[in-house]
C-alpha cells in the first residue's frame, strides 16, 4: 500500500476525519491504555520553526503509544545546508515509520511527501496547520456536539495557515465557515475554491465577510490567531492597523447574540488579537484545545499508519 499523508486538511475525507476524531476521543478517555506503536515504531518530528505545543504533544503522544519519537531541529540537519528535501526524505524512509515536519512553504512539504515511503504529516507550513484544526474540531465537537451545521468565524489574518486550514477542515466537517478579514489579508482564492467544493459535498458553506460584526453574527465558535505569523515579522506590511476591528474582545463576543465559544491555537498575543478578558473568560476553550493536540495527533498517526 502507498503511504497516506496528511499535508492539508482535505487529505482526509469527511468519513475519515470523523473516524480520526472518534479515535482522538478514545485516546483522551484513556491516555496510557493503547500501544499500537510498540516495537517501537520510530517517528521523526522535525522543526524548522519554533514550537511549544506541537513539539511537546507529538513527543509525549508518540511515547504514550509505545513508539519512539525522534525530535530534530531541522536547522541542524544537512537539510539546513545543501542536501535536497527529496534526498532527505529517501533517507528518512529507511529509518522511521512516519515523518512529522514543520517548515515554511507548502511546496517543501509536497516535495518531502513526493518520494516518501512512509506517511508525512504537516506540523505547520506557511499555508496550512491541519494538526491544529483536528484538535480544534475535537474541542468543538466535545462542547457543541455534531459539527455539521455549526457556524465558525475566524477573525484576523485571513491569508494565514490557520485561516486556510479552518476553511478546508471546517468544510470537511460540514460546518459553515466564515472568514472575517480585512482587504489585503484574504484567503488564497484557490484554497477558498477548494473549501467551497468540499462544502458542497458535505452541506457546509464558506464565506468571506469583511465586516467583523456581520462575520460573527450568530456564530457558535469564534477563532482567532496572531496577526504576524512566523516568518512574517519583516514582510513590510502593517500588521496592526487593518486588524484592530477584528480583535476578539468582550464587545465582539457579545455581539454574536448567542452563547459562543472561543478558540485560539496559541501562542496568544494578549491585548492584540484577543483580550485577556476573553482568553481567560468562561467562553474560552483554549486550554482544552491545546490539550487536545495530544489526543488528535495520536489518533491521526495511528490512523495513517493503519491505512498506509
Ligand atoms: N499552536 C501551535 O502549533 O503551537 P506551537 O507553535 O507552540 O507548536
Ligand atoms: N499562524 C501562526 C500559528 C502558530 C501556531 C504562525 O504560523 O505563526
Amino acid at each position: 500500500m502507498s503511504p497516506r499523508h496528511f499535508l492539508r486538511d482535505d487529505d482526509l475525507t469527511p468519513d475519515e476525519q470523523s473516524a480520526v476524531l472518534d479515535l482522538a476521543d478514545t485516546f483522551k478517555a484513556d491516555r496510557f491504555g493503547h500501544k499500537p506503536l510498540a516495537g517501537p515504531k520510530a517517528i521523526a518530528v522535525i522543526f524548522e520553526k519554533n514550537s511549544t505545543r506541537t513539539r511537546l504533544s507529538f513527543e509525549v503522544g508518540i511515547a504514550q503509544l509505545g513508539g519512539n519519537p525522534v525530535i530534530i531541529d531541522g536547522r541542524s540537519m544537512q537539510l539546513g545546508r545543501e542536501e535536497t528535501i527529496e534526498d532527505t526524505s529517501r533517507i528518512l524512509s529507511g529509518y522511521v515509520d512516519a515523518v512529522v515536519w514543520r517548515t515554511f512553504a507548502q511546496a517543501r512539504m509536497d516535495a518531502m511527501a513526493s518520494v516518501s515511503r512512509v506517511p508525512v504529516v504537516n506540523a505547520l507550513t506557511d499555508e496550512f496547520h491541519p494538526c491544529q484544526v483536528l484538535a480544534d474540531l475535537q474541542t468543538i465537537r466535545r462542547r457543541h456536539g455534531e459539527l455539521a451545521g455549526l457556524t465558525l468565524t475566524y477573525l484576523g489574518d485571513g491569508a494565514n495557515n490557520m485561516s486556510h486550514s479552518l476553511l478546508l477542515g471546517g468544510a470537511t466537517a460540514g460546518m459553515n465557515v466564515r472568514i472575517g478579514a480585512p482587504a489585503g489579508f484574504v484567503p488564497n482564492p484557490t484554497f477558498l475554491d477548494d473549501a467551497k467544493q468540499r462544502a458542497a459535498e458535505t452541506g457546509g458553506s464558506v464565506e468571506l465577510i469583511t465586516d467583523p460584526r456581520r462575520a460573527v453574527d450568530g456564530a457558535d465558535v469564534l477563532v482567532t490567531d496572531t496577526w504576524t505569523s512566523m516568518g512574517q515579522e519583516n514582510d513590510g506590511k502593517d500588521r496592526v492597523g487593518p486588524f484592530r476591528p477584528y480583535q476578539v474582545n468582550t464587545a465582539l463576543l457579545e455581539s454574536t447574540g448567542v452563547d459562543s465559544t472561543v478558540l485560539h491555537c496559541l501562542p496568544a498575543h494578549r491585548g492584540w488579537e484577543i483580550t485577556d478578558e476573553v482568553l481567560d473568560g468562561p467562553q474560552s476553550l483554549v486550554w482544552d484545545e491545546a490539550e487536545n493536540r495530544l489526543h488528535a495527533q495520536k489518533a491521526l498517526l495511528v490512523w495513517l499508519l493503519e491505512n498506509s
